[in-house]
Formats: C-alpha cells, structure tokens, sequence
C-alpha cells in the first residue's frame, strides 16, 4: 500500500460536482421556504429622512418589510477580529439596519421577505426612501491629506509600523537609490456561487443555518454574538462552497439578516445576495499604493527597505491589508520601516482578497527590483541571488525552511531564463514586442490561534469517518484530509470518509491565509494517528493477539493490518482485533495545538515566477506568453489539487497584472462596473501555458505533516513578473494596476 499523501487523487466531491448534486446553500431543500431580498442605500454617506413602505407591504405574496424601525436590534456587533482567531469574526464591526445612518453605497436598508425571490425583488422596488446625504469619500485623492497611522491594522493583530536600524542613514549613504510608488485599483473576489444564507429556526433558540462560508464555526460565534444567543443555539451547515477567494472568510450581514428576517415571519428564510450586491456586502481589496525606497550598494546588495502603504478604509476599522510582512523579510537588509497610511472613507471595511497582502506587497517590491537591477546592470536573477537571506532578517532566527534558491534555479532552468538579452525592445515578432521577467513570491505561514481538532471513528469494518468543521470551497481540503486520514490509520482511502461542513463537528478555524488545509490536516493527522496507536496498545496487550507483548512502536499498520515492523507475517487487521474484543468502534478526538509564531525560527514560504509577454507595439495590447511558477510549500498531500490551486493562483495574478478593477464613480459613491460583464476576469483565451512546480523541502517546525500552504502562494509575485516582462518589452515602467492598454500608448 503505497502512501495515499502525496498522490495523485481525484476530488471526493468530483463526482457530485459534475452531476449537479453538490448542495449549495441556495439550493437546500427546505419546506415552508420564503425568501428575501435586500434593498441598498443609493448614495454613499448620509441619513434616511423618510421611508413609505406601504406600497411594497401591499404587494402581492409580501409577508415583511424590514427596515431600521421595526428589524429587531442586534445584541452585540463583535469587533473585527480575523477569522483564525477562532472567535466571532465579523467582517466589520458595524452592523446595518440599526439607526437611520448611511455609511456607504450598498449598505442595507431594508429585506422584503416574499413567498417568491421575484415578488421579495419587485417589492423592494416599491419601497419609497428620502436621504439627506452628506459628502462622502470614496477615493484616495478626495482625502490624502487626512491620513494616519494606525497603532494596529487586520483586527489589532498587526502593528501600523515596524522598523530596524537606520533607515534615513543608510539612504543618505546609498550608492544606488530606487525610489517608486505603485498605485492599485480595488479588486473584487467574484467566486462563481453569490454568498447565500438559509435560516431556519426550529424554535426560539435553535437556528440552523446553510451558509455559503470558508469557515462554519466563525459563523456560528458570530451569529451567537449578533444574536444573542448561546453558540449551542446556532448550528451552521455548509455542504458545498461555489468559490469564494476571502469573500467568504469573514462573517459579513446576510447570514445574522437572514436569521432575523425568519424570526420576525416564523418562516424559513433564503436570502442569496445578487452579483451586484457581492460588491459592496462582502468587502474588497481597497484602493491603495505603496511606495518603495530602496537603498543599495554598487553591487546591489540593500542595505535599507522603506515601505509606505497608503489605503482607504472604512469609517469602523483600521483595515490594511497586510502588505508589508513579506516584503520585509524577502531580502537581506539591515535596516528597513514600514508604515501603514489608512484615509477614512465611505466603504465596508476591506477585506481578505486572493492572497490579501502580498500580492500587492510583493508588486511593489519586485518591480523596484527590476529597477535596481537595470540601474546597475545585473541580471534580475543574479540581484535577487546576491540579497538571498538565509536567517529572517527581521528576527534573525533560522528559517523553518526555504527552497528559494532552488525555486529560482529551477524556474531559470524550465522557463530558459540564461542569456536572456537585458536591453528593453531587444526582442520583436512582426507587431509584438517581446519581454521576460521574474519576481519571488513569498508568503507568510499563518498559524491558527485556537487549538485545532478533528475527530475520527473507525468502525470493526475496517472503515472510518473522519470530521471537522472545515468547509469546501473548491480548495480539495475534503479529498486531501481523505488522505492524510488513510495515511494516519493505515487504510485504503477507499475506506475512508471525510465529513466536513458544519459548526457541529469539531472546531477548526475558517480556511484562510492559506492556512486551512494545514490547520485541519494537523488535527486530522494527529486524530487518526493517535486511533492506530490506541489500536496497536489495545492488540498488544490482549492475550489473544499474535502481537501480544510486542513493543508498541514495533508495530506498523498497512492495508488496516497491524504487523510487526521486521516481520510483516505476524500481525492482524483492526477488524479482526475489533471483532474478537466486542469493540463496534473506537472514536478519537486529535487536538492539534499550533506553535506560537515567534518559536525561535522565521516561517514563510518561497516561490519563484517567471513571465513571457507580447506586446502590441502599435495598439498597446498585452499577451501574456507563458509562466512558470516554481514553489517550495512544504509537504504536498495531493498533487492534482495542489497543483490546480498554484496553477489557479498564477491565473488569478495574471488578472491582478492586467485585468481586475473595480472602478469608484466618485460623484456617486458607487461602484461603476459592479457586474461579471464589466470586472474583468481572465478566461481560458487570455490563459496561457502555465508551467507549475513545486521543490521539496521539509519542515519540522510549521506543524506534524510540515504543510506550508499552496493556496495563494500562486498569486504572489505573478504580476510584478508580467509588469517587469513588459518593460523588458516596451522600455516601459509600469506604476499602476492593472496595466490596461492605454498605459501603454
Ligand atoms: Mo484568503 S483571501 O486569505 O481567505
């Protein structure tokens, strides 16, 4: 029996997919089902002064309208606290509908619950509101000046500014100075499946609801908040995931509105939000820019980073995305300051976004590599080399591994990256310039706070069930935890089955920061190791036993017999065991507890990008060739699913580079292209070949499997690749994103 870790396995939930049976939470079946609609508030900061909701009352098959004056309050706005906290992790912490207050366009002001989705949508076209609206900021420009430093950003888990050395010495002292700010448009998630809620009530203090959430038991702490009510009142469901990208990892209104909605008609609720509404209900990546100081010795090694975020938040929390960790521990550099700029402005709070951070972080930082490189002719590759730290320059501990080197000679090798010709516009075919250019990608290892568990039972069959609350959006964590369960016990995966998706199961955090699949797989790892190992103590000890008296950990298990290690002809199967002992199962419940983050070694993960552009030399347009993306992600449980969430994350960068722009109409306050026809997505025919690999390396430190995370690594550095690629083209610095045709005419 070979290890099921590391195979290539197909998705357990494969097969549901394609025929259409996968349960969505929109799709559950429910009786004596209603539904709701939620109306947004049209401008973008302001008061209600007057809402006439008559008519939409009279409309036929209403059963409620819903606004400020008569929704029930909620009990608790908990404050914003990042999912992997384990507690309640609202994405805001401003709850609507509980004053006549308007804080930003989209904001809800009231819920028509109807017998039909289309009688709840026409009603809430009846509803009649007057505003006294006050202006409202929207963009970076209107309010520059009013920004600050916060203390903490990301729910107090970060600071606003880091700093080491002397940053102001060092500049005064460089040989070589780049000195450049990048500028980033908004970016939506857009997963495929809207978010969507169904609450149903089965008395006054028992709510189930379907939730459409990378996290179940952040719902359900949530909800118990918002509510009122103790978490054993609230049980969240989420069967099926359609997508989600961070939309979904923080808990945002339509689950708590949904509930009180069904509350206040006795009646189940479905309330699923329309793609237009995904834009302003589950926050964004905010508009921002970021500048970037480098300070350099002739031979190009650093010797200071300065880095400057600024950002438009909401007027509730200081929410940056954390740009600046990565970026400050890429390269060797004595001395180095970060500081986040927040500007208040008429939004929901921002939020986690395709590898939230470092996708616009590592942009930053990469293209001014490029410039550094070209200021003083040295190979991209080579200056990277040359500023390789071996410990975390900012602890200075030893990384838990790395791989870096290897990630960028291995990208070199596959992508043919030596002697490449430096000189901008050297390449040409026919109209198309040509141009290659790289970039690292690094992205932190996220620990969850809260212990993680998982539960497994294996039955006298020789079959087991494993469970954890995590949810499946389309990341394989059901089928690679169906492997790391066959591994741990010593099975078939045929024998195995993984049962996630509800806040019934044991409490795992919400699958963020790429740190899901590894947060559950420890649990599920230690769970199902520590039920072999009872198993084993149990067939020892017992008189009846061909491995009585041995020495537990002579004993292996293989295909579910328990064998001795040097001897794999003595030995029984669990069943034969379980059997004999009159045991119909034997049940564990593994905590994994995470490591502290500062425990003596730095933790992040490496990768390097590789891009071949063609640019259009009269018309501006930008192809992207090919990309190779190398990754050093620790232990790899499925190869299949690892490598479609690397290849997915390249594409996604692809789209960061050239594509996704959520765009602000500053006279209203409202989003101008909030639809999938008008945010641009990258589609099979802007996909090119996309060669992805991954370098092994072994952790002992991250957690007992040494998963590192594949889920946004990816992204990172994708497009700082692509933008230094068609500079290479075109002679062409790029300073904005995305770079859409007219920056290059
Ligand atoms: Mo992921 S964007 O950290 O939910």
């Amino acid at each position: 029996m070979s290890p099921a870790i590391g195979a290539t396995l197909n998705r357990v939930d494969g097969r549901f997919k394609v025929r259409g049976e996968s349960r969505y939470s929109a799709e559950v079946p429910v009786p004596n089902l209603t539904h709701a609609v939620v109306v947004n508030a049209k401008i973008a900061s302001g008061r209600i002064t007057a809402i006439d909701t008559s008519e939409a009352e009279r409309a036929e098959g209403v059963l409620a309208v819903l606004t400020h004056r008569n929704l029930s309050p909620v009990a608790t706005v908990p404050k914003l606290l990042p999912s992997l906290a384990g507690l309640a992790a609202p994405g805001q912490s401003f709850f609507p509908m509980q004053d006549e207050t308007i804080h930003y366009a989209g904001q809800p002001v009231a819920i028509v619950v109807a017998d039909t989705i289309e009688r709840a949508d026409h009603a809430g076209t009846l509803i009649r509101f007057e505003y006294a609206p006050t202006p409202a900021t929207t963009l970076l420009d209107q309010a520059r000046d009013q920004a600050y430093v916060p203390e903490r950003i990301f729910g107090g888990l970060l600071p606003g500014h880091a700093s080491r050395g002397d940053v102001a010495k060092a500049l005064a002292e460089a040989e070589v100075c780049v000195d450049t700010t990048y500028r980033f448009a908004p970016n939506h998630h857009n997963p495929i499946e809207p978010s969507a809620s169904t609450a149903v009530w089965e008395d006054a203090d028992r709510l189930t609801v379907y939730d459409s959430t990378q996290g179940p038991n952040s719902v359900q702490f949530t909800l118990a908040e918002l509510l009122g009510l103790p978490p054993i009142s609230i049980r969240v469901v989420s069967h099926a995931v359609g997508g989600s990208f961070g939309s979904k990892a923080m808990v945002w209104h339509h689950p708590a509105l949904a509930a009180l909605a069904a509350r206040h008609v006795g009646r189940p609720v479905r309330l699923v939000l329309t793609r237009e509404q995904m834009f302003t209900s589950c926050g964004h990546r905010e508009e921002q820019e970021q500048r970037i100081t480098l300070a350099a010795g002739a031979d190009g090694r650093i010797t200071a980073l300065r880095h400057h975020k600024l950002s438009l938040t909401s007027p509730f929390d200081d929410w940056a995305e954390p740009s600046l960790q990565s970026p400050s521990v890429a390269y060797t550099s004595p001395n180095y300051e970060g500081i986040y700029h927040l500007v208040r402005g008429n939004t929901i709070t921002p939020t986690f976004t395709r590898a939230p951070g470092e996708a616009t972080g590592m942009f930053a930082l990469e293209c001014a590599m490029d410039e550094l490189a070209e200021r003083i002719g040295v190979d991209p590759l080579e200056l990277r080399l040359r500023n390789y730290s071996a410990t975390d320059p900012e602890s200075g501990k030893p990384w838990s591994s790395s791989g870096l080197t290897e990630c960028y000679q291995r990208a070199a090798e596959l992508f043919g990256w030596h002697g490449r010709d430096p000189r901008p516009r050297s390449r040409r075919e026919g109209q198309w310039l040509i141009g290659t250019g790289m970039a690292s990608a690094l992205y932190p290892v996220t620990q969850p706070v809260n212990p993680q568990r998982a539960r497994a039972r294996l039955y006298n069959d020789g079959t087991a069930v494993v469970e954890a609350g995590v949810s499946e959006f389309g990341t394989g964590v059901f089928t690679a935890m169906t492997q790391v369960a066959a591994d741990g016990l010593g099975i078939p995966v045929e024998r195995v089955r993984f049962v996630g998706g509800s806040s019934d199961l044991p409490n795992v955090t919400a699958a963020v920061g790429s740190a899901g699949t590894s947060a559950v797989g420890s649990a599920v790892h230690l769970a199902t190791t520590q039920l072999r190992d009872e198993l084993i103590r149990r067939a020892v000890a017992d008189d009846h036993s061909p491995l009585r008296g041995a020495d537990p950990a002579a004993v292996q298990v293989r295909d579910g017999k328990m064998v001795l290690r040097d001897r794999p002809d003595v030995g029984e199967t669990y069943a034969d065991l379980m059997h004999r002992t009159f045991m119909p199962d034997v049940e564990v419940l593994g905590t994994w507890n995470p490591p502290p983050q500062d425990a003596g070694y730095g933790v992040h993960t490496f990768g390097a990008q590789m891009a071949e552009v063609a640019v259009d030399a009269d018309l501006g347009v930008v192809r992207v060739r090919r990309m190779v993306g190398v990754f050093a992600p620790g232990r790899v449980l499925n190869r299949k699913t690892a490598h479609s969430q690397l290849m997915g994350g390249m594409l996604w960068g692809l789209g960061q580079a050239l594509l996704e722009a959520t765009r602000m109409d500053p006279r209203m306050g409202r989003w101008a292209n909030a639809s999938l026809g008008d945010y641009l997505v990258p589609v099979n025919a802007d996909a090119p070949d996309v060669v992805v690999d991954t370098i092994e390396v072994h952790d002992e430190v991250v957690n007992p499997l040494g998963m590192k995370g594949v889920g946004e690594i990816g992204v990172v550095g994708v497009a700082a690749a692509i933008a230094n690629a068609v500079h290479h083209a075109t002679g062409r610095r790029q300073y904005e994103l995305p770079i859409t045709l007219e920056k290059l005419l």
